[in-house]
């Protein structure tokens, strides 16, 4: 992989061992997959935040790379933490627990990586440009930035994005490049599609029917799509596709560049109310556990929430996430105060995903096709997908 003097220099430790090693890992990665050079990068979110998933190894990295005096290099952001990071006491979170993520907070910190913990960091400041080259980590933020925004992401995991904050740059491969953002299948939408979790279970049916070959699919037949349906769609479509980009004529910004491929598949009402079954195998009542904003919330969804808990009570344990800055307007607006005089939780920083909860439930009620996957898969709960009735 063909380097500049700067970059050069960053691989023989000129700017610090931390930096190094930042650069050892892409050019790596450049390597493997067939980079011909490094490209500069003008944002970064970085995944593996919660203790829940880093573990005591994960720490220890981070903890190196900061001592060693990685510092960031462009606006970086960061992927939910297992916990509200001032309220974690109120979600229940163990004192020793919130002792390692609290460690996990202060690494980054002092890599000058914004300690904002979302997953749509493009909600809250970090928010690239059409045709931005950016490095991003959490899989439904890495679709929303290349489909909905135009930007130019690679799906990185959390070393390879830290290792773009501290450098800079990232190696020029994947969806960085014109020829891999040219769609490979239409899929022609024939079902109605008007609620947020109509997206949820579109993401899907067109996701696992191109979990296979990973082809960007052109989707004909949805007219409008509103931020959150994006936002929705992004988050299924990332998790049962594996996908991280694709087109929609008239709403997404590249389709008018690109040509309907000849291959194609359609989904049908049919196909829609399968994928939003297959989304619940628990009752009612055997829900324990209530969560909303996957991915977190915008304040539009918050007082949406809010107008419908006014004067009513909760009766299970009930997380709305989202980030710390919609948590503050929402908390302004007044919305946070509702929330809470109805028994639920405002649980910014953190998601139903990542905070350390297995074992504490049995089954989770969820809007969104993305929780209810991990909830099974990573949890072990029962679902319910809470989706609108016709
Ligand atoms: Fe975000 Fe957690 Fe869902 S990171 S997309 S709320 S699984």
């Amino acid at each position: 992989m063909k380097m500049s003097d700067e970059e050069r220099a960053m691989l023989e430790g000129a700017r610090g061992r931390a930096t190094q090693k930042a650069m050892q890992i892409l050019a790596a990665l450049g390597t493997i997959y067939g980079a011909e050079s490094l490209i500069p990068v003008t944002s970064v979110q970085v995944a593996g935040v919660s203790y829940d998933n880093l573990g005591e190894a994960g720490l220890a990295f981070l903890a190196e790379i900061a001592d060693g005096g990685g510092k960031s290099q462009v606006l970086a952001t960061l992927n939910p933490a297992g916990m509200d990071i001032e309220s974690w006491q109120a979600l229940g979170i163990p004192p020793d627990f919130a002792e390692k993520q609290l460690r996990v907070i202060d690494a980054f910190s002092r890599m000058g990586v914004q300690t904002t913990c979302t997953c749509t960091p493009y909600l809250v400041g970090n928010l690239p440009a059409f045709g931005e080259h950016i490095a991003w980590s959490e899989s439904s933020a890495v679709c929303y930035a290349n489909a909905v925004l135009g930007a130019r992401s690679n799906r990185e995991g959390g070393p390879s994005a830290l290792a773009a904050a501290l450098t800079g740059r990232t190696p020029d491969y994947g969806l960085h490049r014109d020829e891999n953002r040219q769609p490979g299948l239409t899929v022609a939408v024939k079902a109605r599609m008007s609620e947020n979790t109509d997206f949820g279970s579109l993401g899907k049916a067109i996701g696992e029917k191109i979990q296979a070959t990973k082809a960007v699919p052109y989707i004909t037949g949805i007219d409008t799509a509103s931020l959150e349906q994006l936002k929705t769609f992004c988050a299924s479509l990332a998790t049962y596709g594996g996908a991280a980009l694709f087109h929609i004529p008239g709403i997404t910004p590249e389709a008018g560049t690109c040509k309907a491929p000849a291959e194609s598949l359609t989904i049908t009402q049919a196909d829609l109310d399968i994928a939003t079954r297959s989304l619940s195998d628990a009752s009612e009542d055997e829900v324990d556990f209530v969560s909303l904003g996957c991915p977190h919330l915008t304040l539009a969804e918050v007082a949406r929430i809010a107008a419908l808990l006014e004067g009513k009570r909760v009766t299970r344990e009930f997380w709305i996430t989202t980030s710390r800055p919609v948590k503050q307007m929402a908390d302004q607006l007044g919305y946070s105060r509702i929330i809470t005089a109805a028994g639920a939780k405002i649980a910014a920083d953190t998601c139903c995903v990542v905070a350390p909860i297995q074992g504490r439930f049995t089954a989770l009620a969820a809007d969104s096709a993305k929780a209810c996957y991990y909830a099974a898969g990573k949890n072990n709960f029962k679902t319910l997908f809470l989706h609108s009735t016709r």
